[in-house]
């Protein structure tokens, strides 16, 4: 099998990350902060070493900044949700996927906030400038797609976070699609929300939400902490307040395997991510009939290309690839606002992963030059 779907999931995962999932359900007794025995505190110390690694790598100032979540989706509603007012505006880019649509447009429709979607530049980059003539009094919150799941064009985030601070307004970062392949710090955005089972190349079903100073939103669900116990009343601390029940031990203790992974190799699994997406791109380039939807040649793009095959529907396209054991995905890939946009009606996505090959490469453009020949 030919993966290259690494924008929906990351496969393979790094046999550490693997080996740490399973040594967690062989080894650790104990659910964490749950009691004092060895089990329990081994099980602490992994989710500390995990929030540790994270807050690094988002540039938050301490672990107990780094929430647990269930994946990116739970992240961005615990953000959405937790920090919005009835009244208020919330701006949002066109490439925003819908688990920041969903929320937003279900307030908005029930009139309790207004969502304003800001128009890009004629190349698909959302301009500083147009944030910044966009905010008004009512503003209350930018949330920006660091990168399209789609064309995997990658937005002028810190110029974006800078015109959104010199106005006041706190930017969410929706990092579904660039977390572990870009510098996520350096933005400084208020609040990130990050997979752990994509770029950064743990399990799925973990998902990260890293809080910016000041930033406390109210949590989604509440319930037993392990802390302050003697309370009615759900604990006011971080990370505490947002991580209710028992957590994914077994998918953390993954993640931070993958974390550490992703850290060692930073700009070399970004470097030769790009590698591989300038050989798919000078191929697919190659091939009458492909119309590839991307930024301009000079933007920064992550490791995704689609495209559509002239006169074939892209679902149609996509299960031959996958007939032919190569795993692309196709349809609207959960961004409809973008698809409008580029005014597709869905395309193929080829997304790359570190662990994907020249020959990977060369085989999808064969099949793909095949069915264009067809
Ligand atoms: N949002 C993920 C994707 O783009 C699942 O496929």
């Amino acid at each position: 099998m030919i993966y290259l779907d690494n924008a929906a999931t990351s496969y393979p995962k790094p046999p550490e990350v693997i080996k740490a999932v399973c040594g967690v359900m062989e080894k650790i007794a104990g659910n964490p902060g749950r009691g004092g025995h060895a089990g329990a505190l081994a099980g602490g110390r992994i989710m500390e070493r995990c929030r540790e690694l994270a807050a690094e790598y988002a540039g938050v100032s301490g672990p107990e900044k780094v929430i647990f979540c269930l994946n990116c989706t739970d992240a961005l509603n615990t953000a959405i949700r937790g920090t919005l007012h009835a009244g208020d505006e919330v701006l949002v880019s066109h490439a925003e996927h819908n688990a920041v649509l969903r929320p937003l447009m279900g307030y908005h429709d029930a009139g309790k906030i207004t969502v304003r979607m800001l128009e890009p530049d004629p190349r698909g980059l959302l301009s500083p400038d147009t944030v910044r003539r966009a905010i008004g009094p009512k503003t209350a919150l930018m949330v920006l797609c660091h990168a399209s799941n789609v064309t995997g064009l990658i937005q002028p985030a810190q110029a974006i976070a800078r015109a959104c601070h010199d106005q006041g307004v706190p930017l969410l970062l929706d990092a579904a699609q660039t977390a572990g392949t870009e510098d996520i710090a350096s933005i400084h955005a208020d609040m990130i929300a990050m997979p752990g089972h994509k770029g950064l190349l743990g399990p799925m079903g973990t998902g990260l939400l890293c809080l910016g100073d000041g930033m406390l939103p109210r949590p989604l669900r509440e319930g037993g902490t392990g802390s302050a116990s003697e309370s009615l009343r759900q604990p006011a601390m971080l990370p505490d307040r947002l991580e209710s029940g028992t957590a994914n031990l077994p998918g953390i203790a993954g993640l931070t395997q993958g974390l550490k992974f992703m850290l060692r190799h930073r700009g070399a699994i970004t470097e030769y991510e790009q590698t591989l997406r300038a050989r798919l791109r000078e191929g697919l380039g190659n091939i009458s009939g492909v119309t590839v939807y991307e930024g301009p040649s000079d933007a920064a793009h992550t490791g995704v290309i689609s495209f559509n095959l002239r006169g074939m529907d892209s679902g149609q396209a996509a299960d031959a690839l996958n007939q032919q054991k190569i795993a692309v995905r196709g349809g609207l890939h959960c961004a409809p606002a973008i698809h409008a946009w580029l005014g597709t009606a869905g395309a193929v996505r080829a997304s790359l992963g570190p662990f994907n090959t020249d020959r990977d490469v060369d085989s999808f453009l064969s099949a793909v030059l095949a069915m264009a020949h067809a």
